[in-house]
């Protein structure tokens, strides 16, 4: 059966060009950090079939089961693990996955999530307002707008919502506490700054704010790119989907930077910093979502797509090279050889 036979709960955004930016190939090692319903990972297992392995990661239970239901058929191939993908490093070292062919970020909150009722995410559902991706995390929307000082409140609406509203939101929702349901927070910040501007929802952008602070979303983000390039093997790829300008422009620094040899501020006579790139950018241009794709799946017109490729310097290889050699125990039964191979063509991802 089709993978893509499953009933779709959630449509993977930018799905074609995905798999062309992981370039993904079979036998290919791959990490989905942001497994959702499983919409990419399908498409991944797919074009890396035969002997493609992968290790889904999501914060969010929920999803991870979903996930795992619908990629059964593959469970030979696949290591689905409910974690915060802050966690990426160690949990590859745990489950010795890496290096690998591609990393994949697909951020945000997955349709199942957006639509669901208990969760808190949606100002077009009444429920508590929790917003937490995974029950262990312990503060909740509710927890920050009912305890946060007017400026803090006010600064987090600004910098995370992008409100110019945010101090007559911050002042209504400090003269309405205590707010304990998304609809009365709705209401709240509607007699704030009134009914709907233009085509987006005058909630839309304190809710944002809520959910990146609830989770922690921007350095969670930052902290895991950085560990996702140490996971990638010889031109292994990394591409992330983002929808919305901070997460973008995280992306885009993160990615420009780790694709020049200097950092050092304009005009420094002479190299101080000895940073060397460790990325190649693939697209310089940020890749969109077709006007058909909006069309059929309007939640991804705000989507990003931007991918590199993990570059190593012959200092780096050597090092590799030498490590693995001295790693591996000499024995005089014939497996010495397979086994540094093996190794060998996972650090530089040979076929
Ligand atoms: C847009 S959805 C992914 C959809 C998926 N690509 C698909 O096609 O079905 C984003 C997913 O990332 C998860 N997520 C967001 N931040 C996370 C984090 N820091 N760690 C792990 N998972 C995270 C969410 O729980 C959600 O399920």
């Amino acid at each position: 059966m089709s993978l893509r036979a499953s009933p779709p709960t959630h449509i993977p955004v930018l799905l074609q060009e995905t798999i062309e930016a992981l370039a993904v190939q079979p036998g290919g090692r791959y990490i989905d950090c942001t497994l959702g319903a499983g919409g990419h990972v399908a498409a991944i297992l797919e074009h890396s079939s035969p002997g493609g392995q992968l290790l889904g990661i999501d914060a969010d239970p929920e999803a991870v089961k979903i996930a795992g239901e619908r990629l059964k058929a593959h469970s030979g191939s696949t290591l689905l693990i409910n974690e915060n993908f802050v966690n990426l490093q160690a949990i590859c070292i745990k489950y010795d996955f890496h290096p690998v062919h591609g990393i994949l970020f697909d951020l945000g909150l997955s349709s199942l999530q957006l639509d669901s009722n208990g969760r808190g995410f949606s100002f077009q559902h009444d429920a508590s307002l929790d917003m937490r991706l995974s029950p262990d995390q312990e503060v909740t929307a509710a927890d920050i707008v009912n305890t946060f000082p007017e400026t803090e409140l006010a600064y987090l609406i600004r910098t995370c919502g992008e409100e110019g509203y945010s101090h007559q939101i911050a002042r209504h929702i400090v003269q309405k506490r205590p707010i304990r349901t998304t609809l009365q927070l709705v209401r709240t910040i509607e007699q704030a700054i009134g009914g709907r501007r233009g085509k987006i929802h005058p909630a839309t952008k304190t809710f944002q704010a809520l959910r990146i602070a609830v989770n922690r979303e921007l350095e969670h983000l930052e902290s895991a790119l950085k560990q996702a390039v140490s996971l990638l093997g010889f031109e292994g790829k990394l591409v992330v989907i983002s929808y919305h300008s901070l997460e973008d422009r995280i992306v885009k620094q993160f990615m420009h930077q780790e694709s020049k040899d200097c950092i050092c501020p304009p005009g420094t006579p002479t190299c101080v910093c000895g940073h060397t790139a460790s990325l190649r950018l693939i697209n310089k241009k940020v890749i969109t979502p077709s006007l058909a794709e909006v069309q059929l799946n309007p939640r991804s017109r705000s989507a990003k797509l931007r991918a590199a490729e993990r570059i190593i310097t012959y200092d780096e290889q050597y090092k590799t090279i030498e490590k693995l050699c001295f790693s591996v125990k000499p024995k005089d039964n014939g497996w010495r050889k397979p086994t540094l191979l093996k190794r060998l063509q996972w650090a530089f991802l040979t076929p």
